[in-house]
């Protein structure tokens, strides 16, 4: 039946999203059911769609505050459609591009120093002398998205340092 509404369980087994995360979706606004004459949730059909859309944000390493945002910014969100589509996917392209290019970045030039101040690796007293980058804060910096403008800088330094 095309236009019927799903019970939570339909929607999970449509989706293989568990009912526990679907339960989670609707706590942070994400997607939104009625409740029937028994009390029970029931789900529009074009709420599949969304949680698609959800599921595949996600798994491209979107957070899940960052998908609300986007889709709270969508008038009549509760169907995700091809002109809503282009603006979640516009507004995603420059947070993926940032992620492929830091990805890359240590991939190719960074991936023997992650800037965690342990020292121990052959390229560290190059990429992270004296752990300078623990003026920056905690953790690994060079994993850090925050630190893109640094790595362009080692990985240029390091390229200097190899002609
Ligand atoms: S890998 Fe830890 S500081 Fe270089």
């Amino acid at each position: 039946m095309p236009n019927s509404d799903m019970s939570v369980g339909e929607v999970s087994k449509r989706t293989g999203v568990a009912i526990s995360a679907l339960h989670f979706y609707e706590t942070r606004g994400l997607i939104k059911s009625t409740r029937n004459t028994g009390n029970h949730r029931r789900y529009s059909r074009t709420v599949l769609r969304k949680i698609s859309v959800i599921k595949a944000a996600q798994q491209a390493g979107i957070s899940l505050t960052e998908i609300a945002e986007q889709l709270a910014a969508i008038p009549n969100n509760d169907k995700v459609t091809s002109t809503a589509w282009e603006t979640l996917s516009s507004s995603w392209k420059v947070s993926l591009d940032e992620k492929i290019e830091r990805l890359t970045l240590l991939r190719d030039t960074l991936s023997y120093c992650i800037g965690c101040g342990c020292l121990s690796e052959k390229y560290c007293s190059l990429i992270n002398p004296d752990d300078q980058l623990a003026s920056k804060g905690t953790g690994a910096r060079l994993l850090d998205p925050k630190e893109a403008d640094t790595i362009r800088e080692i990985k240029a330094r390091y390229a200097a340092e190899q002609d």
